[in-house]
């Protein structure tokens, strides 16, 4: 009892001094992850301000940090708070998600949730809610305990990763507030190197770059190019998930998870004292988050792993949102998918019909007393030829864009109502295309560009879906390309994030999946909403030769960590010119580094998205991509540095392919039930930068009782992106576990191998 007495105070003072540098504390708790490794430390710091830090095996990750809020009516939730009580809890769960990278997930943490109560905790008596001023911070009528404002922080710790939160409940002098900005800040402890995006408020479609923290400021402005809709805020604004490094070789990853009812949220840095602070993206008056308790922040996230791969294996994000709220998901599947899509992007044809006109108006513009100029890419012969196509490759569905009236007037007039999202053009047969397609096994997957509208896709969405179910597409790629309107709004405030969920949860209950482009980045809702099969929010292959050499190797790190990402890779032909005479430009690629990219991004939605006939060009090729799989029963990172390479392993998952899920039958269904027996299958992909690597692939993956008929796809020794972008190698070969491959990949360049059991 005697030594207990003594040791008490000796650890309350180790805590105060970790907690409190700046000043000293008036509370200290801390947390530890299930295997010790990661620490965090709660604490109020004089003044009742909360502030926390992070320690990963003794070293500090996240130095002295402070919480909090300023409130819009000059109030703040950052300081003059006293903790009224703190509870620990823990969870080890295994849940399975509907599709994924894997189809089991631990969910493993330890939580601590600290209670904090600001000021006295004296409220005035209410008098029946009249007197309210200030309604955002007055006496709550169903506050009878006469509480002052409560905020409760919740922390998880996982082996990888922190978690925290801010929860309002209901028993509070806080009922509705405005929140001017969250003040959570992440303090490094070093000018660490990261790969990182310019802070936005409404779009990700960035090249990364990699440079120390202290350097943003001078890389920022360049960064920004001419898209659609860009707003920066702070030339040391960035976003998440934004990848660091240390100079010790630690890899830290901030991001955050389940953003909902809440803007989405930046980072901003200081760069003298390494502090990221969070910079929430404002609504159309200026106003970052409305607040109605009860009611919770989503997660702020910080990973910490001692190797690049541990970031691609963490499933911290998915980890956080909460589980399906679907009871039945039977409806919905992967779709591997072509789409009438390319040769739009590339100016080969048009989304549009004519050029008669110089704007139109729908229910006004008579198409059919206009002069089509020929260009019209979804015409119904062109589209029977993909359907053709792609029905005889083994794939499950065919996107097409510009099949609907509007496209004439889509972007840059910032119009409200530009599409019904119902209307064909004459030369589109909707009903006839469907069933045509269908008795081929192939679904046709609608296209709704809603030009930035959310106004008026919400109006016409009901009637949208409704089509889509009649004529049997269960799968929507929506857009939003441009300004907002409502006029002011931002892709990332707090009513676009309730617009695309809204627009998620109506699906669902429609049965329809939903890939989202120019939506926001993920946060991994899509375990909660699984019918959220993808998303674009990054820059893709649409921007041809503006992708940098390196940025498939980022990605995975950055973007991938909210959930899967609608890429659309697989160009052969990188020359512009030949894809679309007339056009220009090289992507810089080749050909390897686009089948590496089936296994390195995760997609339960992945697209071969160049032109049939440039696949007719590389059948050899185009095979691996009709083999491939795109839902996994498991999946391992053998290589891993950002911007640098990426090798990955994936073993498909049976289930999926044999559950009659899928629309036709699949190529994957064909590689994987040879002969109608199900064969032990991997494919491994691997992707690089700017430099060539050199690899070696050890194979004790595999099944060491089997031996694997294997094909690889190599970039042949003289492959390089910029000379010989087309030059690989397939190789037949025969393969055990023991056995190691040693592959190089050239610039920008990748491989693939399928793997069989015989
Ligand atoms: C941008 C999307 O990312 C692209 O895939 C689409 O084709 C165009 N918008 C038109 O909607
Ligand atoms: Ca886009």
């Amino acid at each position: 009892m005697k030594g207990l007495h003594f040791a008490l105070p000796v650890i309350t003072l180790l805590l105060a001094a970790a907690c409190g540098r700046d000043g000293g504390t008036t509370a200290t708790n801390e947390l530890k992850s299930p295997d010790g490794s990661l620490q965090l430390r709660f604490c109020l710091l004089d003044g009742g301000a909360p502030a926390y830090t992070l320690e990963r095996n003794g070293e500090t990750v996240v130095d002295l940090s402070r919480l909090g809020f300023d409130l819009t009516d000059g109030k703040s939730l950052k300081d003059g708070f006293h903790v009224t009580g703190v509870d620990y809890d823990s969870l080890d769960e295994t849940w399975h998600p509907v599709w994924g990278e894997e189809s089991e997930i631990r969910n493993h943490y330890n939580e601590m949730s600290v209670t904090l109560e600001q000021g006295s905790g004296e409220a005035k008596a209410p008098q029946n809610g009249v007197g309210a001023t200030d309604p955002g911070y007055t006496g709550d009528p169903g506050n009878a305990s006469g509480k002052g404002a409560v905020m409760r922080l919740r922390f998880r710790l996982y082996d990888d990763g922190l978690a925290l939160r801010y929860e309002f409940p209901q028993d509070n002098k806080l009922r509705y507030f405005n929140i001017k900005e969250e003040l959570t800040e992440f303090a490094m402890t070093a000018d660490h190197t990261a790969w990182w995006i310019s802070g936005d408020y409404d779009t990700q479609e960035y090249n990364y770059t990699c440079s120390r923290l202290s350097e943003i400021r001078a890389h920022s402005k360049s960064m920004r190019l001419g898209n659609a809709s860009a707003t920066g805020f702070s030339d040391t604004g960035v976003q998440t998930a934004l990848q660091l490094k240390t100079d010790d070789g630690l890899y830290i990853n901030i991001h955050e998870a389940a953003v909902v009812n809440y803007p989405t949220a930046n980072l901003d840095l200081d760069d003298r004292s390494m502090t990221f602070r969070i910079h929430l993206t404002p609504d159309a008056e200026g106003v970052k988050g409305r607040m109605q308790a009860p009611c919770v922040t989503p997660w702020r996230t910080v990973m910490v792993v001692d190797d690049a791969r541990k970031v691609l294996a963490s499933r911290l994000i998915l980890n956080l949102n909460e589980p399906c709220a679907l009871d039945d998901v039977s409806w919905i599947h992967p779709v591997k998918y072509m789409g009438v899509w390319w040769e739009m992007i590339t100016g080969k044809t048009q989304w549009s019909y004519t050029w008669d006109v110089p704007s139109v108006q729908l229910g006004v513009t008579d198409y059919r007393a206009l002069k089509p100029h020929g260009q019209h890419g979804a015409n119904n012969e062109n589209v029977r030829r993909y359907i053709d196509f792609a029905a005889a490759n083994g794939f499950d569905a065919l996107l097409i864009e510009g099949w609907n009236e509007g496209w004439e007037d889509w972007f840059g007039c910032q119009k409200d109502y530009v599409f019904d999202f119902v209307t064909p053009y004459p030369d589109f047969d909707l009903p006839a295309l469907n069933e045509y397609a269908h008795k081929k096994g192939i679904r046709l997957v609608m296209h709704h560009e809603t030009s930035s509208s959310t106004m008026n896709y919400e109006r016409h969405m009901e009637a949208a879906y409704q089509l889509m179910n009649r004529y049997g597409y269960d799968a929507v790629k929506s857009g939003y390309v441009g300004n907002i309107i409502p006029y002011g709004e931002h892709h990332y405030s707090q009513p676009l994030i309730n617009h695309y969920l809204y627009a998620i949860k109506e699906a669902a209950k429609h049965h329809i999946m939903v890939n989202a482009h120019e939506a926001v980045r993920p946060t991994g809702l899509c375990r909660t909403w699984p019918n959220l099969i993808g998303n674009e929010s990054a820059m893709g292959t649409e921007y041809r030769a503006g992708i940098n050499p390196g940025h498939s190797c980022i990605l995975p790190f950055t973007r991938l960590q909210g959930g899967p990402m609608d890429y659309t890779p697989g160009i052969f032909e990188t020359d512009m010119s030949v894809t679309a005479p007339g056009q220009h430009g090289k992507m810089r690629h080749t050909i390897c580094n686009q089948l590496g990219l089936y296994v390195t991004f995760y997609s339960p939605l992945q697209m071969a998205a160049d032109l049939p006939e440039n696949y007719a060009r590389f059948p050899d090729a185009f095979q691996f991509i009709k083999d491939v799989a795109v839902d996994w029963e498991k999946s391992l990172y053998l290589e891993a540095e950002p911007g640098k390479l990426i090798v990955t392993a994936r073993k498909p998952r049976l289930e999926t392919l044999n559950s009659g899920r899928l629309n036709g039958k699949s190529g994957a269904y064909e590689y994987v039930f040879k002969d109608g027996k199900a064969h032990d299958v991997w494919y491994v992909g691997g992707v690089c930068g700017e430099e060539a690597q050199e690899v070696t692939v050890r194979l004790d993956f595999l099944d060491p009782a089997l031996r694997y008929e294997a094909v690889l796809y190599a970039d042949a020794p003289d492959a390089d992106y910029e000379t010989a972008p087309q030059a690989y190698t397939v190789t037949p070969i025969t393969l055990i576990s023991s056995d190691t491959l040693k592959i190089r990949m050239a610039r920008s360049g990748g491989f693939a191998l399928s793997l069989r059991s015989l």
